[in-house]
C-alpha cells in the first residue's frame, strides 16, 4: 500500500519525503488555498520539483468540461510526474467521464476525484483513470459506510482485472486510515497532522524515557566503578 501526503505545505511535504514514507501528494483548490499557495502554477512546479519522479496530483478549477481539457494538458505540461484531478461528476452533474478518457488516450494520467460511490468508480475505472480517489470522510458524512465502498471497488477491480489505483482521501482520524488500509486501499492520501497521530504513541514515549534514563544511570555507574578502579590501583 502507498502513502500519498495531502497537503500543499512544502515544509511538511520534505519532512515526511525525508523519512521515506511518502509514495506521492494530492492537492486540491481547497488544500492550496489553506496551504497559502496562491498561483497554483508556481505551487505545483515547486512540489512536483520537489518529489520528482513521485506523482503530484493537481486539480482543474473550471466547471466546463472543454475547459477541464484545456487546463489539463496545460497543467500536465508543467512537469512530467503532475496526474490531473478530475471530478466524477461537475457541480451541475454532467459526467466529466469522458474528460478522463480523452486525457487518458493522450497519455495524460487522471486521478478520477470525489468519489463517494462504487458506481462512480466503476465508471471512472471504464473511462480509463490511472487513480480513482474515494473520499471517506465525506461518505461518512452522509451516513454511508465508507469502508465497504472500497472494499467492493478493490474487489470489483481486482475481479474484472482494472488497473486503476484506489486512493483514500478526505480523511477526519487515524480509525478511517486503519479502516481504508484494511479495506483494500491501494493508496491512502493522509493530511501531515494524522501523520504525527500515526507516528505518535504515549507509552512508546514513556518507554523510550525509560531505556534514556537508565543509559544515563549505567554511564554514572560505570563513572563510578572506573573512579574505584582508578584510585585502588
Ligand atoms: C484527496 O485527494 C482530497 O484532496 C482530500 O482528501 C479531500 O478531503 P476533504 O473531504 O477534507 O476536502
Amino acid at each position: 500500500m502507498k502513502i500519498f501526503i495531502d497537503s500543499a505545505n512544502t515544509v511538511e511535504i520534505e519532512k515526511w519525503l525525508n523519512m521515506g514514507v511518502v509514495d506521492g501528494v494530492t492537492t486540491n483548490p481547497s488544500i492550496m488555498l489553506k496551504d497559502g499557495v496562491f498561483d497554483i502554477e508556481a505551487g505545483a512546479k515547486e512540489i512536483a520539483n520537489l518529489i520528482n519522479p513521485l506523482p503530484l496530483s493537481v486539480e482543474v478549477t473550471s466547471n466546463d468540461l472543454d475547459e477541464m481539457l484545456t487546463q489539463a494538458r496545460l497543467f500536465a505540461s508543467w512537469e512530467p510526474n503532475i496526474v490531473i484531478k478530475i471530478p466524477q461528476i461537475n457541480q451541475d452533474g454532467v459526467p466529466c467521464y469522458g474528460v478522463i478518457n480523452q486525457l487518458e488516450k493522450e497519455g495524460i494520467k487522471v486521478n478520477a476525484t470525489v468519489a463517494l460511490s462504487l458506481s462512480q468508480a466503476i465508471l471512472a475505472a471504464k473511462a480509463g483513470a490511472t487513480y480513482i480517489s474515494i473520499f471517506t470522510g465525506r461518505v461518512s458524512d452522509e451516513g454511508g459506510d465508507a469502508n465497504q465502498v472500497i472494499s467492493d471497488t478493490a474487489a470489483w477491480l481486482e475481479y474484472w482485472d482494472y488497473p486503476s489505483e484506489i486512493i483514500v482521501g478526505s480523511i477526519r482520524s487515524v480509525g478511517e486510515i486503519l479502516g481504508a488500509a484494511k479495506a483494500g486501499a491501494h493508496v491512502i492520501t493522509i493530511p501531515p497532522q494524522f501523520l504525527n497521530k500515526m507516528a505518535d504513541h504515549k507509552y512508546t514515549r514513556e518507554t523510550v524515557k525509560q531505556f534514556i534514563a537508565d543509559a544515563r544511570k549505567a554511564l554514572e555507574l560505570m563513572g563510578t566503578a572506573r573512579g574505584k578502579l582508578t584510585n585502588n590501583g
